[in-house]
């Protein structure tokens, strides 16, 4: 079925996520929906909603012609439901490794991924009172050593949700997107990841 004449807020409409449908987290204080605060979804919320919407995320990311926005969600996935990530926009996130990263999931301290690696992290807001909409695409690729030793030869770009690139460490808008590495350094004895929060990994037995 072809949807494209939706909008991502009619679909959530669609899919009676509104607000009624959710009971809200009593730890989670009055004010911070007031504010317009990311709604707290549980795990099994979270990945209906975006089961709902990631295809159409792909094909907007897609239009910018970059080969990982293409086909990353042909890769494994290594968390089991979009989770919460404030340090990228307070979005849903989820983390895509190709086939050359394997290792993410397993990875030791002092252990480095190999070069061809390249992580897709995809987003959605999804407002306290259940508007859905496309956040940017979060890339990282492993470039061979020595080609970008400034930033621990990782690559990294952000696709804005339709297509458009916001910068690219090795390409356009590169000061841009400094900033992205500017934070991962700080995780550095661990090849600059920061991996998912433990409760959203997922276990691959090979
Ligand atoms: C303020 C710190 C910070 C900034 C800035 C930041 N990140 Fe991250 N990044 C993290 C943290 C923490 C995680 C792990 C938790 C999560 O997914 O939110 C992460 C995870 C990732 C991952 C998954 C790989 C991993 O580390 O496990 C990718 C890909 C990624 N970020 C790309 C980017 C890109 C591209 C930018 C810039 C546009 C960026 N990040 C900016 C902190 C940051």
């Amino acid at each position: 079925m072809k949807r494209s004449g939706l909008s991502i807020f009619a679909l959530a409409i669609a899919l009676g996520v509104g607000s009624s449908a959710v009971a809200q987290d009593a730890s989670q204080p009055k004010r911070h929906f007031k504010i317009q605060k990311p709604a707290q979804l549980d795990p099994a919320e979270a990945l209906t909603i975006y089961d709902n919407v990631a295809d159409r995320m792909a094909k907007g990311y897609a239009a910018s012609g970059d080969p990982t926005a293409k086909v990353y969600r042909n890769w494994r996935l290594y968390n089991t439901a979009p989770y919460p990530s404030a340090t990228h926009g307070n979005r849903y996130v989820n983390n895509y490794v190709n086939a050359v990263g394997k290792a993410y999931g397993t990875l030791k301290t002092g252990d480095r991924l190999p070069a061809g690696t390249i992580i897709a992290k995809d987003s959605l807001t999804v407002t306290a009172k259940r508007d859905v909409f496309a956040g940017a695409l979060f890339i990282m690729e492993r470039l061979p050593t020595g080609q970008s030793p400034q930033t621990g030869d990782w690559r990294y770009k952000m696709i804005m949700p339709d297509g458009s690139l916001f910068g690219d460490t090795r390409g356009d808008g590169a000061d841009k997107v400094a900033f992205c590495h500017d934070c991962h350094e700080a995780a550095s004895e661990d090849d600059y990841l920061f991996f998912m929060p433990d409760a959203f990994k997922r276990v691959f037995l090979d």
